[in-house]
């Protein structure tokens, strides 16, 4: 278990590391993502610590080149021993974070909240609407950045891990419906 100074020195690297991400990953994304991770291991026999501390550490080298899982993976391991966190937990939040953007057939209970904790955030409106978000759009261009958004929110609903995240992106399929149809006629049409 961790002590409160370690909690504190965690979260003060993660907002450090995230300071160059783009807006769609700062730490407003990070927090709650670490929310919803604790609250899916609760729910589903995962640890919640383990979960909490990979979704805080997930996107620290999001802003960096080359596959941010891996290399997060490593720095987070080497923070995470620096801080004096057992050998064991270090390699565990490790794991998560290295499998958070790629597809596995075995994930850890942790690594299965981490990844569903995630893409919850864009499948759900709030993280999905935010997709829209000036930034993102200009950067894709307008028609490009909704397309994938769309493309994603099917494409990740399909491949939660967790009951619990499933419960929670049903809940709110009405409304994403309405939101993505909307779009969608926006897109088709002249007078948009
Ligand atoms: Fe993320």
């Amino acid at each position: 278990m961790l002590t409160k100074e370690q909690k504190e020195k965690i979260i003060s690297f993660s907002k450090k590391c995230v300071e160059k991400n783009d807006p769609f990953h700062d730490f407003s994304h990070i927090s709650m993502v670490a929310r919803n991770a604790v609250s899916i291991a609760k729910k589903e026999g995962a640890d919640p610590e383990i979960s909490e501390v990979a979704a805080l550490l997930h996107d620290i080298c999001k802003s960096e080149p080359g596959d941010h899982g891996t290399s997060g993976a490593c720095k987070a391991r080497d923070f995470l021993l620096s801080i004096r966190a057992s050998g064991a937990f270090a390699d565990a939040v490790a794991e998560a974070i290295h499998f958070h953007d790629k597809e596995s057939r075995e994930r850890s209970p942790e690594s299965a909240a981490l990844w569903d904790a995630d893409k919850l955030y864009i499948l759900t409106p709030r993280g999905f609407v935010s997709r829209m978000c000036p930034f993102w759009i200009m950067k894709l261009g307008e028609e490009k950045g909704i397309e994938k958004a769309v493309y994603e929110y099917y494409f990740y609903k399909e491949r939660l891990n967790t009951k619990t995240a499933r419960a929670i992106v049903e809940k709110h399929s009405k409304t994403m419906d309405a939101i993505i149809q909307g779009l969608k006629k926006t897109m088709d049409s002249e007078l948009s």
